[in-house]
């Protein structure tokens, strides 16, 4: 079993729709039973929200269904998971400050660590962006998501 966890700012757009993409994947790939996959936010201030209506719309274009809630992250995680992926820089330095004693840098990455074919280096925040952000955000995570599984299927050799 490996446990996945996801994390942005808000917890509404960016995480949810790599949670939603990676699920996705695996649900292609029949490979569901072997995971845990969740996301959280850095921040509080939309705990208990479903994701941005915006994010729900394009995602279900794709067929990808997000199943989240708001919540933000905590220390308790860093133990529960095994991947920890932020989506962007800040996201990843809220992380590590967390971190105080770097116990689990092993455990953190970033998002776009897994690209193959997108250029981006970070999943670009669509919040107070259009359809075009919050499809770009898709098109990444799922990008990502190929070379994140490929990555996690390498280790378990
Ligand atoms: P997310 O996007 O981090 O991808 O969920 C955001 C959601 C909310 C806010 C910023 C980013 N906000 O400022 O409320």
């Amino acid at each position: 079993m490996k446990k996945v966890l996801f994390v942005c700012l808000g917890n509404i757009c960016r995480s949810p729709a790599a949670e939603g993409s990676f699920i996705k994947l695996l649900k292609e790939r029949n490979l569901t039973r072997d995971f845990v996959v969740d996301s959280a936010g850095t921040g509080h201030y939309h705990q208990g929200e479903l994701p941005d209506s915006r994010m729900i719309q394009e995602a279900g274009k794709r067929d990808i269904v997000l199943p989240s809630r708001a919540r933000q992250f905590k220390i308790e995680d860093f133990q529960k998971f095994d991947f920890i992926i932020a989506m962007d820089e800040n996201n990843l330095r809220d992380l590590k400050q967390l971190d105080r004693q770097e116990q689990w840098a092993r455990k953190l990455f970033l998002m776009t660590d897994f690209r193959v074919a997108t250029n981006y280096r970070e999943v670009p925040d669509p919040y107070y962006g259009d359809a075009r952000d919050f499809n770009l955000v898709l098109d990444i995570v799922w990008d990502c998501s190929q070379g994140l599984l490929e990555r996690i299927l390498q280790d378990k050799k």
